[in-house]
């Protein structure tokens, strides 16, 4: 494949999203530790052991030494049409995951490879109209009752907006409300799609931030996830 969009971004792309956030005091470690966090919170909370873990869309591979921190014992697979991010992580990062190349439609894994699936800030960046498929492949390769959980940024939010209107990598960035992609979630096979709104609080507040977990019913957090399953 040619050049993809994220390979000219894949050098400078933690110092371009650290510039981009610094309105929210906050680095993108925190970005992406809170995610890795939500997940191990979810699954604990319903005994699910995750052997393998897709980060669908996974970049440079932020998300992996997070994985190795609270999932020390799954096998995480970081992939990505951009082959540019995934040289750049695999040279940081090494053999702590394993970083596959895609063609942006057929993940290169056979069915129910996977118990679990993250995609990160990944699908604003798709055309809206292949989401539903692309969803649908990432439930072939999930086992059944794996689970899946998206995150966007939500659009409802006026700092979040502006950090995208204002970031370089997000100019071709088209933001997804929260009831439409759990709708394409159902759409694409999955159940029990829930959606759950994160980050209210700036570092500056972070005092605040354990009433975050009785807001997630409340549409203006900075981001979202749509959690789901695929029926066993
Ligand atoms: C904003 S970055 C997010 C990277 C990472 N998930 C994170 O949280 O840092 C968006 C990523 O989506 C990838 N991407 C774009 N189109 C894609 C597609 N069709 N399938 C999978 N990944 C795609 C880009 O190459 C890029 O690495």
């Amino acid at each position: 494949m040619d050049e993809v969009e994220f390979d000219k971004f894949a050098d400078e792309y933690r110092a371009m999203h650290a510039a981009n956030i610094r309105l929210s005091g906050e680095d993108p470690e925190y970005f992406a530790e809170y995610k890795v966090i939500d997940i191990a919170a979810e699954l604990r909370r319903e005994n699910i052991v995750a052997r393998r873990a897709l980060d669908f869309g996974a970049g440079v591979g932020y998300s992996v030494p997070f994985f190795a921190r609270h999932f020390p014992a799954t096998r995480v697979t970081c992939l990505d049409v951009s082959r540019k991010s995934l040289d750049v992580g695999a040279a940081r990062l090494g053999d702590a995951a394993e970083f596959t190349h895609f063609d942006g439609r057929t993940i290169p894994f056979p069915d129910g490879t996977f118990d679990v699936a993250l995609a990160s800030c990944v699908f604003h960046h798709i055309p809206h109209d292949e989401h539903v498929a692309l969803l649908a492949e990432i439930r072939r390769v999930l086992n059944p009752g794996g689970r899946l959980f998206v995150f966007e940024h939500n659009p409802l939010n006026p700092l979040t907006r502006y950090a995208v209107n204002t970031c370089e990598f997000d100019e071709h960035a088209k933001l997804v409300l929260a009831p439409t992609m759990r709708r394409r979630a159902r759409d694409a096979g999955f159940v029990a799609a829930d959606v759950r709104y994160r980050i209210f609080f700036p570092h500056l507040l972070r005092r605040l931030r354990p009433l975050e977990a009785r807001l997630t019913w409340l549409p203006l957090g900075a981001q979202y996830y749509v959690a789901a399953r695929k029926a066993s």
